[in-house]
């Protein structure tokens, strides 16, 4: 048998794992087993319904307060407020439930904001100010909707220029790997990046799952710089979840890792849970500070999007 057939789902799988030794392979095939059995699993237990999580909401946490940007949902960037322009942008997925009621929510706990979401036509729901971040606000949105729902994706605000095809990648992502409870999305690293702790970089398995996220720059070349040739990774703010992973999320300490780095999803990995990651084409950098309302304003005027 081919060593290569163990990637299931469209891989960038490199021929390197035609090298891999027998017993790196076996170890591949347990994997492989596991999913098997899980995706058989999943279609037992959904019975009827012919797709695999089938049932998907896109979820937009957005607060007010924040210790680098007040206010920053309702920031205007060329004359619209941020999160409207987030919503726009979501609503166009078509991977988002479009039986009624609700496809896309906002989450929050202010009211200003929700106040100016109903005003665009978006469905609101109030959380609780104790969510310490967008992960558990999307989490009590979720356990206040009436519906079920299978996959819940975790559409940050501060992305105004999300493309509706970037949502709908992660999802179909998940729904074809039933061995993973998470699924995001990279994109190619600039060069100036590579040093920049904001920006979050990643390396993935020849199956396209997570290995680590980190903050420094990974792979690391022994020169100590930047090797042109390779071909970095940058995680993007977009994350779906299977919505029983979702509900214990929280609930999991934290672990080592993710408290060094300071990154959420992290803990998912090092509880030894499987990450999904797809890679998009995806230029346009999120909103941190008041810096980068200018930087996406001119970004967007050069292109003529409005
Ligand atoms: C490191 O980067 C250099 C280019 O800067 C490249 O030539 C080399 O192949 C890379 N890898 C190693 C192992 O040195
Ligand atoms: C953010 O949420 C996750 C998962 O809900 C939680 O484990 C983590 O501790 C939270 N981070 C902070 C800074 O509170």
């Amino acid at each position: 048998m081919n060593p290569m057939s163990i990637c299931t789902s469209s891989s960038s799988g490199s021929s390197s794992s035609s090298h891999s030794t027998t017993k790196a392979w076996i170890v591949h095939g347990i994997v492989v087993g596991a999913a098997v059995a899980a995706a058989i699993g999943a279609r037992a237990y959904l019975g009827r319904s012919t797709k695999f999580r089938s049932r998907v909401v896109g979820i937009i946490p957005a607060r007010f307060a924040s210790s680098r940007f007040q206010g920053k949902p309702l920031v205007p960037i060329l004359g619209k407020p941020m999160i409207q322009r987030t919503w726009e942008r979501a609503k166009l997925a078509a991977s988002l439930d479009r039986v009624a009621p609700l496809g896309v929510v906002v989450a929050t706990d202010d009211e200003k904001i929700a106040e100016c979401c109903r005003g665009f036509g978006a469905d609101v729901i109030m959380t609780s100010e104790s969510c310490r971040n967008g992960t558990e606000r999307c989490n009590e949105a979720l356990q206040k909707l009436d519906k079920k729902y299978d996959i819940v994706v975790n559409i940050q605000g501060d992305e105004p220029l999300i493309e509706p095809e970037i949502i709908d990648g992660v999802v179909k992502a998940l729904q074809a790997a039933p061995d993973a409870v998470f699924s995001t999305a990279v994109t190619s690293l600039k060069p100036e990046d590579a040093f920049d702790t904001n920006r979050v970089k990643c390396v993935v398995d020849n199956c396209g799952y997570a290995i680590y996220f980190c903050r420094g720059l990974i792979p690391h070349n022994k020169s100590g710089k930047v090797n042109p040739q390779f071909p970095y990774l940058l995680h993007l703010g977009i994350q779906s979840y299977d919505s029983e992973f979702l509900k214990i999320y929280p609930e999991l300490q934290p672990t080592p890792l993710q408290l060094e780095e300071d990154l959420e999803q992290l803990k998912v990995l090092e509880n030894g849970y499987k990450m999904k990651v797809i890679k998009v084409d995806h230029e346009a950098h999120g909103v941190d500070t008041p810096e980068d309302v200018e930087k996406i304003e001119s970004f967007m005027r050069e292109r003529n999007l409005s």
